[in-house]
């Protein structure tokens, strides 16, 4: 069986694996990010790369991006949270690598992962929101990946959840991804422990009183444990995801909306609020079919798995 690799560069890590025809991962590895140094990312993928071919044979390789990704699939045009600019990320690679490689935005292919092998199997239309240091998002629709005009389709986390708000890496004032990401997670929890240490003990106990350094692996842990600042920090962001969902919803009526990504670690604790918000959200067309939201089940190697199979079709 021919074997292809798949390689995530998201926000803090980037993680590569070999993976066979059938989604199965058969070795894999993981570095972190050097964000702000496109050249230096490029070394860290070429090096994973090395590392996972020198035990198996590979065909090709598919990077899942955290950028903006032309329509041809070679460039980050731009990314919010890396240093990315014009980023020919598949010719600098194929070059150095002498195999086949193919760009496409992250959350297309945790999207396309599900679709292949998760959440999404049975479904003809579905949306992904992955939920990480950004926000992305992906739709398929009749069995296909859509990617826009200009590569570009599925931003949800540049879509608008408060007019005038704080401002994005994308240059956008008020995006979601200001107000549900991890980030913005972290950002609650930090603020209601700054403002009331007692709601916040838990975590204040394990930082050695520190609330900076209170980070999202520990927001949900605490808010495993019920502590209140925590699970009202998933409530905050599961109001603004359940919102972006209804718009969803009324725009494009899929069978499923899936939540990925670091956070969805978490389960119920970020997914009950979203779906609360999301039926509130719909009004009267809450009464009528709409999609179940559920949660992604690829887990950390959704990236990894979606990537290789779009390199492998
Ligand atoms: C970017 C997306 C990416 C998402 C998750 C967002 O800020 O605009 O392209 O999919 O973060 O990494
Ligand atoms: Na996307
Ligand atoms: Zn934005």
């Amino acid at each position: 069986m021919t074997l292809t690799i798949g390689i995530d560069i998201g926000g803090t890590k980037v993680a590569g694996g070999v993976v066979d025809g059938s989604g199965v991962v058969l070795a894999s590895t993981l570095r972190s990010t050097p964000a702000s140094d496109p050249a230096a990312i490029r070394d860290v993928v070429a090096d994973v790369v090395t590392e996972l071919r020198a035990k198996h044979e590979v065909t090709a390789v598919g990077i899942g991006a955290a950028g903006w990704i032309d329509s041809d699939r070679s460039t980050v045009q731009f990314a919010p949270n890396l240093a990315w600019r014009d980023e020919p990320l598949r010719d600098a690679l194929t070059e150095r690598l002498d195999l086949p490689v193919v760009v496409e935005n992250d959350a297309n292919v945790a999207a396309w992962a599900e679709f292949q092998f998760g959440a999404a199997r049975e479904a003809a239309s579905a949306i992904l929101f992955t939920v990480g240091t950004g926000i992305g998002g992906g739709i398929i629709w009749n069995g296909h990946l859509v990617r826009g005009s200009h590569g570009v389709a599925a931003e949800f986390g540049h879509g608008l959840a408060v007019p005038g708000g704080r401002e994005c890496g994308c240059g956008r004032h008020g995006c979601l991804e200001q107000y549900a990401s991890g980030n913005a997670l972290v950002r609650y929890a930090r603020e209601t422990a700054a403002a009331d240490r007692d709601a916040a003990e838990f975590m204040l106990k394990a930082t050695g009183g520190d609330v900076e350094a209170i980070d999202g692996p520990l927001v949900t842990q605490a808010a495993e444990a019920g502590e209140p600042a925590a699970v009202a920090a998933f409530v905050e962001i599961g109001g603004y995801l359940g919102e972006a969902m209804a718009d969803m919803a009324q725009f494009l009526d899929p069978d499923v909306i899936i939540v990925g990504g670091g956070v969805i670690k978490a389960g119920e604790l970020l997914l009950a609020p979203t779906r609360e918000r999301f039926t509130a959200a719909l009004g009267a067309r809450a009464q009528l079919p709409t999609a179940v939201i559920t949660a992604a089940q690829m887990g950390r190697q959704a990236g990894i798995i979606g990537a290789a199979d779009l390199a492998r079709h």
